[in-house]
């Protein structure tokens, strides 16, 4: 049962605590009494320090498509890893790897490959600036893009700084120069019309927009159509550039979140499954905007992109492998399999009676413990004001999952892979259930 102060986690996160503040280097890892430490994994389970193996729901927060040490993806590893494992020059992995995203998304016409998903959106921001000579980069209330200073502004503003809804003011979290604020505009997530007006208003020194198709912090609120053509026509009325951050969210269409959406956004920042598990990130676009700030044969490139581990063998080696075995059929069947764990899971809060919403689309499901939609960010603030007891509901739903072998995002996301069965989903559709009658148990 966890939390158990005898186990070898609990040991580990004692040890680790005097060399690395919270016991380990990720936020989004970290749950209290302390985290749980892993030692191996296998297809769709997780071994811990103390040899519990859970299903693994979560996937590297999306990375792990195909869950773990996918045995072809394993296999290009070794292999890749007897050839050269990184190097001062390029190598045919990246060029496939290339090929492989190219040919996938309708936006990407060209790419660099960095090492994260920060990196991505990082080098598309700088992109978008670059090439428009403008500073100016919009985002959504409350949406997560990485920990690059522009895309941190207003991830979790205060209520008290934060502003009209209809023109959200811009907030620096500490850590992130206040001079970030002044090239950031903030939109209200689908709001068409005030997003319109902001950005018409902004419009002479508008560089960018950067939406994420799917916000995971909103409880995966897709962006609407509406709201999406929206911004890919006031970007091109001002000689602006869209850009998508699919580091997450490519998981929303065979062909990314922007063959979802039928929207070809100018710029795209890539990350997570593109990698097959190993550290990755991309930016990409159209080859007009790409050429002329990345492209070193005219002199001195425009956009500066160096990085010593840059497009590095083994992870375009294990990409190009998981990027080919997502085809298609996967898609369709990772997509089935996400539908029948909405479908259990909802039917699950109906026969419990407990106050929850199940959301999310394709591979990527979200149950917070509130009640009712929340399409925002303030809707998100509003509704955790209104229940307080959520938080505390959602850490004994997580805990209880984990102790009856599941593990899941801490704050309710279940991210799927292709090692996934129908029998585990209704594992854990029933297990679920069980935790949702226990907390009405913990009520009464
Ligand atoms: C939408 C989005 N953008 C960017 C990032 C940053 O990616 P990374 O963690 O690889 O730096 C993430 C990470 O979760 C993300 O969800």
């Amino acid at each position: 049962m966890y939390p158990d102060n005898s186990s070898n986690s609990a040991r580990l996160y004692d040890r680790a605590l005097k060399v690395l503040p919270g016991g380990n280097s990720r936020h989004t890892v970290f749950f209290p009494p302390h985290p749980l430490y892993a030692v191996r994994a296998e297809g769709a389970r997780v071994w811990d320090a103390d040899g519990v193996a859970r299903l693994d729901l979560i996937n590297n927060y999306s990375a792990l498509i195909h869950g773990h040490n996918h045995p072809q993806i394993v296999e290009a590893i070794v292999a890749q890893a007897h050839r050269l494992l990184s190097v001062a020059m390029p190598t045919e992995q990246e060029v496939e790897l290339a090929e492989l995203v190219c040919g996938r998304l309708p936006g990407v016409e060209q790419v660099r490959f960095g090492n994260s998903g920060t990196e991505g959106v990082m080098f598309t921001i700088k992109a978008a600036r670059a090439f428009t000579g403008r500073a100016r980069i919009a985002k959504v209330e409350g949406a997560y893009h990485g920990s690059d200073d522009t895309a941190s502004v207003s991830v979790n503003p205060d209520p008290a700084l934060w502003g009209d809804a209809k023109a959200p003011a811009s907030v620096c979290p500490p850590g992130v120069s206040p001079g970030a604020a002044g090239d950031v505009i903030c939109l209200p997530m689908n709001d068409v019309e005030a997003g319109r007006a902001i950005l018409r208003a902004h419009a002479d020194h508008l560089a960018g927009v950067i939406i994420d198709p799917l916000v995971k912090n909103l409880g995966y609120e897709p962006a609407s159509p509406e709201w999406v053509a929206m911004l890919r026509e006031e970007t091109t009325r001002a000689g602006a550039l869209l850009i998508f951050d699919e580091v997450y969210s490519f998981r929303l269409g065979f062909n990314g979140a922007q063959g979802a959406l039928g929207i070809t956004p100018d710029l795209t920042a890539l990350g997570k499954v593109i990698g097959g598990g190993l550290p990755v990130g991309a930016v990409g676009g159209r080859a007009d905007i790409m050429t002329p700030l990345f492209d070193p044969r005219g002199g001195r490139p425009r956009l500066g992109h160096g990085g010593t581990f840059n497009a590095n063998p083994m992870t375009t080696a294990a990409g190009a492998v998981a990027m080919r075995l997502f085809d298609r059929a996967a898609f369709d069947r990772l997509s089935a399999l996400s539908e029948r764990l909405r479908k259990g899971l909802r039917e699950a809060v109906k026969i419990s009676g407990v106050p929850a919403v199940v959301r999310g689309r394709e591979s990527m499901t979200s149950l917070f413990h509130i009640e009712g939609e929340t399409p925002t960010y303030r809707d998100v603030v509003a509704a955790m004001q209104a229940f307080p007891q959520a938080r505390l509901r959602a850490e004994r739903f997580f805990r209880y999952m984990l102790d009856h072998g599941v593990m899941i995002g801490a704050s309710g996301f279940f991210v799927l892979s292709t090692a996934l069965t129908e029998a585990d989903i209704d594992f854990v559709c029933e297990t679920a259930l069980g935790a949702l009658r226990s907390l009405d148990r913990a009520a009464a």
